[in-house]
């Protein structure tokens, strides 16, 4: 009879163990009744960077790399970025279920109307550097909120937690739009609670001297578009950062900062300004054959930037949904050069046997920093770009987490290998090296 368990046995003893399998997975703290000797500690699992570690249970999101499957809530990416909203899909994030019509424009007005900061928040982010990245004011600044609204500290409490969770998706555009006023010697322009929510995060970046300053509805469902397909990823590095800072039970202000910070790197949401620095670093179709032969060779230890992913191993479905909407930007903005380039590139990656072997295909990051180009954004502002939808994610997962009852403070292991126990030298028997 087949059983949903996994015999170990252990050659250092001769003893045998049976372990659940649940879910395809064993516990591996089940690992630690298994022990060389009675002073053995336990085996441990060790897993750098969690390549094979399931760090939760999650019913928002649904990804199979190998197929290039991405769903919210069951619901597959293609038909939420062809049908829905960016808040219809941040209502079905945070609730599992899209909601009905009143559902949404209750939900939409709640956004809205939490839209203004503390006046005190543009004068914290008045101290910075006239050259400060957007993406370090804007971690800080979601940071101090929690200086702002201490209430925040009552994780358990389900009110506070939504009260939050509106401010963060509703505060995050404007923070967004005046780190980018900031950088660029501008007065901040405050919310315009009659505007949808990309409309009035773009006429917060754009408005000069005028009110009525109006976005081509092209550019908007464009750009709520995108946000839809940066909506929630399950477990990358930026939202396991949420998760294990937000599972010391520290307010939703801090952890999302923390998911911020790991959004910047550039192996991350950073990915996106980098592509765009790798494709004017190229220049022209000509040097791709030799920027190619750099990556292979490994040498200054080059990437090819926006392509690649931990999870996918073919076409990230969202890498195809942007593709699509360039061209829809591209015919209103004109057609970004450097586009050339990236279908080029794309198109040689695609042949090359070191890509292929890898399963290297375009990710989210490829062709995402090519409209924002072309709506006129500067690089410095890709990632705030991915980390203003991503919000929404952290914050559902951040709640699932604290409403998890298995969860704990995240807190791994390691293994030492350090110095053995040593007796403390003076100074003065000090050899030098
Ligand atoms: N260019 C060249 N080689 C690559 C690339 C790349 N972009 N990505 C992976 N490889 C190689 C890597 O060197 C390794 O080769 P080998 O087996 O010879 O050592 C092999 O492919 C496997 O890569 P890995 O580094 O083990 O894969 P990973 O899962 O640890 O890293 C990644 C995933 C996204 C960090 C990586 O693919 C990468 O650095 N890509 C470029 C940065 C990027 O576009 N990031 C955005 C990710 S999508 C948006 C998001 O979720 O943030």
């Amino acid at each position: 009879m087949p059983k949903d368990t996994l015999t170990i046995t252990d050659n250092r003893t001769g003893k045998t163990y049976e372990v659940p399998i649940e879910n395809g997975c064993i516990r591996t703290h089940a690992l630690r009744q298994i022990k060389a000797s009675d002073e053995d500690f336990g085996l441990m699992g060790y897993d750098p960077a969690f390549l094979n570690t399931a760090n939760c249970r999650s019913a928002i999101t649904y990804i199979d790399g190998d197929k290039g499957i991405l769903e919210y809530r069951g619901y597959p990416i293609e038909q939420l970025a062809e049908k829905s909203s960016f808040l219809e899909v941040a209502y079905l994030l945070l609730n599992g279920e899209l909601p009905t019509p009143k559902e949404l424009e209750q939900f939409i007005h709640l956004v809205t109307h939490h839209t203004y900061v503390h006046e005190n928040i543009k004068t914290f982010m008045d101290g910075f550097r006239y050259d400060a990245h957007p993406m370090s004011m804007l971690a800080s600044t979601v940071a101090a909120l929690s200086g702002f609204y201490p209430d925040a500290k009552n994780t358990k409490d389900e009110q506070s937690r939504r009260i939050q969770i509106t401010r963060l998706i509703a505060k995050l555009p404007t923070i967004a739009a005046f780190s980018f006023r900031h950088s660029m010697g501008l007065p901040y322009i405050y919310p315009d609670n009659d505007l949808s929510y990309v409309a009035n995060f773009l006429a917060m970046i754009r408005r000069i001297g005028t009110a009525t300053y109006r976005v081509h509805p092209t550019l908007e469902r464009a750009l709520d578009l995108l946000f839809i397909l940066h909506a929630d990823h399950e477990q990358n590095c930026s939202t396991t950062s949420v998760r294990t800072v937000g599972s010391s039970e520290v307010d939703p202000y801090s952890a999302v900062s923390a998911g911020i910070g790991a959004l910047y790197g550039p192996l991350h949401g950073g990915a996106n300004e980098a592509v765009l620095r790798m494709l004017r670093e190229i220049g022209h179709v000509s040097k791709i054959p030799d920027f190619i032969k750099a990556v292979k060779s490994g040498e200054g230890e080059k990437k090819l930037m926006g392509f690649g992913h931990r999870v996918y191993k073919s076409y990230d479905p969202r890498a195809k949904v942007i593709k699509r909407v360039a061209d829809e930007v591209f015919e209103i903005t004109g057609k970004n050069p450097l586009l050339d380039i990236a279908l080029e590139l794309e198109r040689i990656a695609l042949q090359d046997e070191y890509f292929v072997k890898r399963k290297l295909y375009p990710n989210v990051d490829f062709y995402s920093g090519l409209i924002y180009e072309a709506m006129g954004f500067p690089v410095e502002m890709f990632p705030v770009l991915f980390a203003i939808p991503r919000t929404v994610g952290w914050c559902a997962q951040w709640e699932e987490m604290v409403k998890d009852p298995e969860q704990k403070i995240a807190r791994p292991r390691q293994i030492y290998t350090g110095s053995k126990r040593r007796e403390y030298v003076p100074m003065d028997k000090r050899a030098a090296k």
